[in-house]
Parts: C-alpha cells; structure tokens; sequence
C-alpha cells in the first residue's frame, strides 16, 4: 500500500535528475506516472526502471519550449489514465550560455528559459486544472530554487524565472483553494543531477572535487539527491500535507537559514 495508490500525476522533466526521482518517487508509492520529457531514451529507460520496480508509468515525449506540447501532455494522461490528480512542474533548464549580466543577456536565452522554466508550468495548470476539478481537486507542486529567493552574480533570465514560479505559484493558490486545488513549490539547493554537473563543467576542478564543494557550502555539508526533493514533493502531494497551499518549501541543507556573514568553519 502506498500512499498515492490509484493517483495520477504529470511529472514534466521526468526523465532525469529530480523529475526521473520524483517519477521513481511517486511509483513507488502507487500513484501511475505520465513522465513527459524531451530526452526520449532517458524517458523510457525511468519508465522501464518503474515497471522492474512494479510501479507503473508511461513516457510522453514533449518539448516545454514548444506552446502546445503541455495540452497534449495533459490529454495523453486522460487517454491513458482517466485524468490528472498531481501536476510536478519541475522541467527547467540553466545552459551556461546564461551565466551573463542583464546587457549581455541574448534574446533568444531569455525566450528559452522563460518559456521552458516559466511557461510551460502557467500552460501545464491551465490545461491540468479542469481535469483536476472534474476529479473533486488535485495538487500541483512547482520546482522553483533557492534562487527564486535569493541570487548569485550573472544568472539573469534563470534568476527571473525561477522568481516568476514562486509569484506565480502564490497566484494560483489563490484562486484555486475554494476548488480543492492545492498549489505549492519547493526551492531546491544544490542538488546532484546532470543539469548541476553541466553547470560546473567549466571549472578546473575534477568533478567530483567540485561536487563536494558545492555540498561543502551547505550547513548540512552535503549536495543534495534527487530523492532528497522528491521525498518532499511527495509528502505535499499527500492529504498529510491537506492545510499547506500557497507555500513554498525550502529543501537546501540549510543554505537559505545563513546569512552572507555566516562563518561556517566557526560553526562548524
Ligand atoms: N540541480 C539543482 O541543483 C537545482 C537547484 C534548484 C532548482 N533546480 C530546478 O529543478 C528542476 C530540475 O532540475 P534538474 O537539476 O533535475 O535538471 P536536469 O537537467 O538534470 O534534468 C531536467 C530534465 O528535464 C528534461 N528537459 C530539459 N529540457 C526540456 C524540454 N524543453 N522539454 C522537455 N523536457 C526537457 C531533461 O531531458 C531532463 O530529463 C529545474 O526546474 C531546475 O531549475 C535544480
């Protein structure tokens, strides 16, 4: 028995990194998993991964930069399960071709990233939303950031977006409470994935040294796992989580409890 058995929930970005945890995640606990991702054999493969585990999901392949991929991604749920009980909105992208200051941010990054981290999380509700309704309520869970909040030099359009989901999740949260629809976010730290290994790529540092620093920075001194935000995502998804909507959820071993004056070696 799981605590999402019978449930149906869209994970966008499913694939990899915290959307092929969250897939995982919410398998294990018996909700059927719609894992829609650009990346068609990483998506089979978490969907293969799922089936050995005897949970049970089916690939989607969309693009979110693409306007109507999130509709299709909606009805290929309905098709396939009956509905949508649970919407992660997590797919999101940070290429180090972003890494610059407002003037020399291109257009064309700024389309990317909104579209794609910003977007396609208002398109995916929009659609996602009826559904739930017809189902008596649902819950929707957006992958924001730490920096959604807080920043660091030159991430311009990343810092925007990321902004943006947190705004946009207090919204809906608002106008969809009287509806049963729940909606949420979680602001990971820096948490081990592929998109967190390419962003480091260009430092001269082997990888694994600069893996361990980016944990090291964290009160907890450890990066954090995909599982680390699913385990939450799950949990806000669950009736256990019935009174918190609205809200966002920071799950960073502590980075966003410290100020910028903060001496962990002392602390530690
Ligand atoms: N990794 C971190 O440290 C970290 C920290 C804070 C927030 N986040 C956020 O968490 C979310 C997931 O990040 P991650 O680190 O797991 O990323 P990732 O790059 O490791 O995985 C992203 C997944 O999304 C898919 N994807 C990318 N572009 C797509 C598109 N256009 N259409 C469909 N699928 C697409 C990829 O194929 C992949 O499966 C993002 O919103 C990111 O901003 C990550």
């Amino acid at each position: 028995m799981g605590i999402h058995d019978g449930k149906v929930v869209i994970v966008t970005g499913g694939a990899l990194g915290i959307g092929g945890g969250a897939s995982r995640g919410f398998a294990r606990e018996g909700a059927r998993v719609i894992v829609a991702d650009i990346n068609t054999d990483a998506g089979h493969q978490t969907v293969d991964e799922i089936k050995a585990d005897g949970g049970e999901a089916t690939f989607v392949q969309a693009d979110f930069s693409v306007a109507a991929d999130p509709r299709r991604v909606v009805e290929q749920s309905v098709a396939r399960y009956g509905g949508v009980d649970y919407l992660f909105n997590n797919v999101g992208i940070q290429p180090r071709t972003s890494y610059t200051n407002a003037e020399d941010t291109t257009e064309e990054i700024w389309d990317a990233i909104l579209s794609i981290n910003l977007k396609s999380y208002w398109l995916m509700s929009k659609y996602a939303i009826p559904v739930m309704r017809d189902r008596g309520g649902g819950v929707i869970v957006n992958n924001a950031s730490v920096q959604g909040q807080q920043s660091a030099p030159l991430v311009t359009a990343y810092a925007a977006s990321k902004g943006g989901v947190l705004s946009l999740t207090r919204q809906m949260s608002l106008d969809y409470a009287r509806q049963n629809i729940r909606v949420l976010a979680v602001c990971p730290g820096s948490i081990d994935t592929p998109l967190m290994r390419d962003a480091i790529s260009g430092e001269p540092r082997d990888m694994e040294a600069a893996i361990a620093a980016a944990g090291a920075n964290s009160p907890i001194g450890r990066i954090g796992s995909p599982e680390d935000i699913a385990n939450v995502v799950v949990f806000l998804c669950s009736d256990k989580a019935s009174f918190m909507t609205g809200e966002f959820v920071n799950v960073d071993g502590g980075v966003m409890a410290q100020g910028a004056w903060a001496d962990l070696g002392r602390a530690r």
